[in-house]
C-alpha cells in the first residue's frame, strides 16, 4: 500500500496520523494543555518535576511544545533522548552541551556540571532546562547525577529546572526507598492520561483536517471502536486510524464504517 495512493484515493493533501506536527499543529487535548502549561510554571520555578503517562499518551510531544514555548535566547536545553544511549551519562551529556570538555572521573564531573550550570546562568543568563525522556530507563547512578544537579551546595536555588519523562512504572520506581532523596524533591508531578470519548473524535477530525479533509470520513460507530481499542492514546489512535484507512481503501469505500476499524484493530493487535 503506498502512501501516494492512499492520499489520491481520499484526497489527502498530505499524510494524516503523522509523527512530524509542528507544536503549533499539535491537538490540545486536556491532558495535553494542563501538561504544557504546567511544564511552563515547573520550568520557571527552576523545580524538579516528573512527567508519566503511558506508551504513546504523548509525553514527549508535551515536553516539545513547552520547550517550543520558551524564549530561544533565555534558556538552554539539554535533552537526553534516552538514557541507555551515549555511554558516558547525564552529567557528561550537560557539561558537553554546555560546552565544556567532560572531565574523566565521575568525582571531577560532579563539580564541573555544577560549575558549568552555574555559569551558564550567571555569564549567559540562560537557564538551563535537563529533559531526560525515558527516564524509567534510569540506572539508580544517573539517578544520582539527577539528583546531585538538582540542588547546588552553594545555592539554595535549583541551578537548573528538570523534567523526567518516563512511563508510569518511573513513579512507583521513585517512591522506593533507595531514590527517596530525589523522590521528595520532585515538585511536580504531571501525568498525562488517554484522551476521552469526546476528545478521540476530535482529536480524529483535526489530524484529518490538517492532511485536508474536513468533512466527516471516520463513522460514529467506526470512531467508537478506535477510542475502546486505543484507550484515547494517541500513537494508537493513529496506529488504528491509518489502518482503518487502508481497509477502507481495499473495500473501495469513501467512509471508514465500523467493519474498517474493526478490521485496524485486528491489523494492529497482529493476531
Ligand atoms: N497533542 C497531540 N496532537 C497531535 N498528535 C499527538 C498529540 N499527542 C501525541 N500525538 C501523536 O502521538 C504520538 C505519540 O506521542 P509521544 O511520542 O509524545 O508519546 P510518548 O508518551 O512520548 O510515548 P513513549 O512512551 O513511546 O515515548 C506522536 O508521535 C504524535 O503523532
Ligand atoms: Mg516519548
Amino acid at each position: 500500500m503506498s502512501i501516494d495512493r492512499l492520499c489520491a484515493y481520499f484526497g489527502f493533501t498530505r499524510m494524516p496520523f503523522g509523527r512530524a506536527l509542528a507544536p503549533g499543529a499539535l491537538f490540545r487535548s486536556a491532558a495535553h494543555a494542563e501538561a504544557v502549561a504546567r511544564l511552563g510554571w515547573l520550568i520557571d520555578e527552576r523545580g524538579l518535576g516528573l512527567l508519566t503517562g503511558e506508551v504513546g499518551a504523548g509525553k514527549t510531544v508535551a515536553a516539545r511544545a513547552a520547550v517550543a514555548a520558551l524564549e530561544p535566547s533565555a534558556f538552554q536545553v539539554v535533552y537526553c533522548a534516552n538514557p541507555t544511549v551515549g555511554g558516558r551519562g547525564i552529567l557528561s551529556l550537560v557539561v558537553a552541551a554546555l560546552g565544556g570538555v567532560p572531565r574523566y572521573h565521575r568525582s571531577a564531573l560532579v563539580p564541573q556540571a555544577a560549575d558549568a550550570l552555574a555559569i551558564a546562568e550567571a555569564e549567559r543568563g540562560r537557564r538551563v532546562l535537563l529533559i531526560c525522556d525515558e527516564a524509567h530507563l534510569l540506572v539508580p547512578e544517573q539517578l544520582e547525577d539527577i539528583r546531585m544537579l538538582s540542588n547546588s551546595e552553594m545555592d539554595s536555588r535549583s541551578p537548573a529546572a528538570i523534567v523526567l519523562i518516563g512511563q508510569p512504572t518511573l513513579r512507583r520506581r521513585l517512591r522506593q526507598g533507595a531514590f527517596a532523596a530525589i523522590d521528595q524533591r520532585i515538585t511536580l508531578r504531571i501525568h498525562i492520561e488517554g484522551m476521552d470519548l469526546t476528545e478521540t473524535p476530535a482529536y480524529l477530525r483535526h489530524h484529518l483536517s490538517l492532511a485536508g479533509r474536513s468533512d466527516t470520513l471516520f463513522s460514529d460507530d467506526a470512531v467508537a471502536v478506535l477510542h475502546q481499542s486505543s484507550r484515547g492514546l494517541p500513537r494508537a489512535v493513529n496506529n488504528l486510524a491509518l489502518q482503518s484507512l487502508i481497509a477502507t481503501f481495499a473495500a473501495d469505500k469513501g467512509i471508514v464504517d465500523q467493519a474498517a476499524a474493526k478490521m485496524a484493530v485486528v491489523e494492529v493487535a497482529g493476531d
